[in-house]
């Protein structure tokens, strides 16, 4: 008998720091279709056979360390939801102030037709949630992933946005030259020596590490990106908590002015930016 109410107290003794008790309720509802009133109006439904093997492969996976997102197969981002699977970073909530930023940029600018380059889409969250927010600018989303494009490219038709293109390159390689108002980027940045890569297995090892203490990627976007960016554009660029003084630095050292780092909600260094001064 697989009832909620049952289904709740297996889920409280599963549970633990790792792995919490909200992701059992949410591969519950992922699998029953509904959403969570249903788990507090519906405490003696039973499941159906169906249902409860969904269920339980659900939970042997998210036991085995396999997260929520990618069982699922979605993940919320920027009150988004996006698919998301093997191929894609999970979209992180400290990446939404890369989109807050790059929008207070189009704002205070006055710029409704903002042009906006996202370098290493992944999921396209960054793209797609600036293009939802300012639907009459350009954006092109960039990756060197294929499989990583598809799920973007997926994404945009479920979120039903018109104004994003993509294109697979490595950085700018591909990019036909023009010039961009903002220039936002996610890359890789953690040094292969960090032992929090340990934690993050099931992720894309091309979306999380970077050479050069993990600011391989960073210094070719700052490198590179003069030649895109319009007079006074702004690039943004997410990074380490442990990052910030190293990525104003190489700001610096391309000719960016009124370089700034943001920090998280953990109070962490991590979104520095600079308006390009060519
Ligand atoms: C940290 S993930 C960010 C994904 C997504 N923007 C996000 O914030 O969730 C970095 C992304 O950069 C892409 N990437 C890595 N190297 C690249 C390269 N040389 N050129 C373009 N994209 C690259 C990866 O495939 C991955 O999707």
């Amino acid at each position: 008998m697989h009832t909620i109410n049952a289904l709740k107290a297996q889920f409280r003794k599963l549970s633990h720091a790792h792995l919490p008790y909200h992701w059992f309720e949410s591969l519950l509802l992922f699998v029953l279709n509904k959403d969570k009133a249903f788990l507090i109006t519906h405490d003696d439904y039973l499941l159906t056979a169906d249902e409860y093997d969904g269920l339980e492969s659900g939970m042997a996976k998210l036991c085995s360390g396999v997260p929520l997102a990618y069982v699922i197969g979605r993940q919320g981002f920027f009150g988004h939801e996006f698919s998301v699977n093997e191929h894609t970073l999970i979209p992180r909530p400290d990446t939404e102030m890369l989109v807050e930023a790059a929008l207070d940029v189009a704002a205070d600018k006055g710029l409704g037709q903002a042009r906006i380059l996202d370098l290493g889409t992944g999921s396209g969250c960054i793209a797609l949630s600036i293009a939802k927010a300012l639907p009459s600018s350009t954006v092109l989303a960039v990756d060197y992933s294929h499989r990583a494009l598809d799920v973007a490219r997926r994404n945009a038709q479920d979120l039903q946005v018109a104004n994003c293109q993509f294109i697979q390159s490595n950085w700018y390689e591909n990019i036909p030259i023009q010039s961009f108002d903002v220039i936002a980027s996610n890359p890789p940045y953690i040094a292969r020596t960090d032992e929090h890569l340990a934690q993050l297995g099931a992720e894309p090892i091309t979306a999380l590490v970077a050479d050069n203490h993990g600011l391989s990627d960073i210094e070719k976007i700052i490198k590179g990106s003069a030649v895109y960016l319009m007079p006074s554009g702004v690039l943004a660029l997410e990074h380490g908590y442990d990052q910030g003084a190293g990525v104003r630095t190489l700001f610096a050292k391309a000719g960016f002015k009124d370089v700034r780092t943001v920090k998280d909600y953990g109070g962490n260094d991590r979104i520095t930016m600079g308006i390009c001064d060519e």
